[in-house]
């Protein structure tokens, strides 16, 4: 069958990968979504049991570093697009191991965008109808001050936002911002950008970046804050608060994020970037503590007895103090704009984590390792 369009989707196995492949391949049956993942311990391909069958879905297992398997991949599919979302994603393991978030988001995004540049280069029409979106981080712009430490309005209001609806200092993250990255995390993806730009400042490769905020949602891997939380709450396990919670995070509901990838890797401008945010500033306690009562209140029990397990541990080394993006330019040019307000996210996703119970079980057990093999067995 021939494909209007071939994209490749990196690191389509995690967490926002998984949405935004699914996402593709439904919404657009006459693309080949061709996902490449290296399925290391976040990568799940339960994640995408529901689309796994979908007669324009390829699945290869393979490291983005692997230059000549992603340049043989590239010819073999004609693939037009590339979505890169493959990264190690998790600032704690980056302070454990910063090697290993340089080998994969540094020269893995080199190794993609040389094999990219190779091929378009080589087709008749060169960079005509081509594109690579790098999904990008908030990470990267550095800290922000927390100035207002009980919160204030917030300057800017979308479907998101909630009563709660606070801002803790005057500055957000624009584009355009100086890069200040503080963990190796941040440091490898900032790197990572940088090339991209240099890609299509140097060589013309038609490039397009975006840096969102958290995410939350389903098929969180459960070392990130909120679905660690939820799994520890309903099993009346400790919830490690850093330092005192006092960090502030933007959060973004997942789908809504892959929504506006779909928005800019179709209608973004060349060259550009797009930030992704909800204006959804919350101080991590608070968070935790929606959380408990959450849980709680959907298992039928009492969160007053739960807020105990709350602890305050050793706070992350080079722990960012604020984040808060402003997405102005995203809404104003590509008309997005984020469909849930943040406490009707989190039921959503407190719902989903208590239904799904297998899908945790399956990932404590490390059985979510072996699907690969009875899927697709030795390829
Ligand atoms: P994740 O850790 O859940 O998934 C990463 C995926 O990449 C996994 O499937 C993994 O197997 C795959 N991968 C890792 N190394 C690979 C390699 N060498 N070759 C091929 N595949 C490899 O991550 P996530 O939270 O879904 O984040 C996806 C992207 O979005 C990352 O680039 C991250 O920096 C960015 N991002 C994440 C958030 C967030 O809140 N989670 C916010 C903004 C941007
Ligand atoms: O801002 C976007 C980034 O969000 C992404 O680029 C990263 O890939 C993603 O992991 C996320 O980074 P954070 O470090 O903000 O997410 P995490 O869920 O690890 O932590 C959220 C906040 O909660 C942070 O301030 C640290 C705190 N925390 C986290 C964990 C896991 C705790 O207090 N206790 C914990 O056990």
């Amino acid at each position: 069958m021939d494909f209007k369009r071939n994209i490749l989707v990196t690191g389509g196995a995690g967490f926002i990968g998984s949405h935004v492949v699914r996402l593709l391949v439904t919404r657009y049956p006459d693309y080949r979504v061709v996902n490449l993942d290296k399925l290391t311990y976040a990568g799940n391909l339960m994640n995408l049991k529901d689309v796994e069958q979908m007669p324009n879905y390829v699945f290869v297992k393979g490291d983005i570093c692997d230059f000549e398997r992603v340049s043989e991949l590239m010819n073999r599919y004609a693939i037009d697009g590339v979505i890169h979302l493959a990264a190690e994603s998790h600032v704690d393991r980056s302070i454990r191991d910063p090697f290993t978030f340089a080998r994969t988001n540094v020269m893995g995004t080199l190794s993609l965008l040389q094999a990219a540049r190779n091929y378009w280069e080589s087709l008749p029409e060169g960079y005509e109808g081509k594109r690579f979106h790098q999904i990008s981080t908030d990470e990267v712009y550095g800290s922000l001050e927390i100035s207002h430490s009980e919160g204030i309005a917030s300057p800017f209001t979308t479907n998101a936002s909630s009563e709660h609806h606070q801002a803790y200092g005057e500055r957000f993250f624009r584009e355009g911002d100086n890069y200040t990255p503080h963990s190796p995390y941040s440091a490898a993806k900032a790197s990572a950008d940088h090339f991209v730009r240099s890609f299509h400042d140097t060589y013309g490769l038609p490039v397009v970046v975006t840096n969102c905020s958290n995410n939350y949602g389903p098929y969180q891997f459960p070392e990130k804050l909120i679905p660690l939380f939820i799994n520890n709450i309903q099993h009346r396990k400790p919830l490690p608060v850093y330092g005192r919670g006092e960090n502030v995070r933007d959060w973004l509901y997942v789908e809504d994020h892959a929504r506006a990838i779909d928005l800019v890797f179709h209608k973004g401008r060349t060259g550009d970037t797009y930030n992704i945010g909800g204006f959804n500033e919350w101080k991590n306690i608070d968070i935790v503590r929606l959380l408990i009562s959450t849980v709680d209140r959907l298992l039928g029990r009492n969160p007053d007895e739960d807020m105990d397990l709350i602890t305050f541990v050793k706070d992350r080394a080079g722990h960012d103090a604020r984040y808060a993006i402003d997405s102005t330019k995203l809404q104003r040019e590509l008309g997005w704009e984020p469909s849930l307000q943040f406490e009707d996210g989190i039921e959503k996703t407190v719902c989903w984590y208590l239904e799904h119970q297998d899908w945790m079980d399956q990932i404590t057990s490390g059985a979510y390792e072996k699907y690969y093999e009875e899927m697709y067995g030795n390829r």
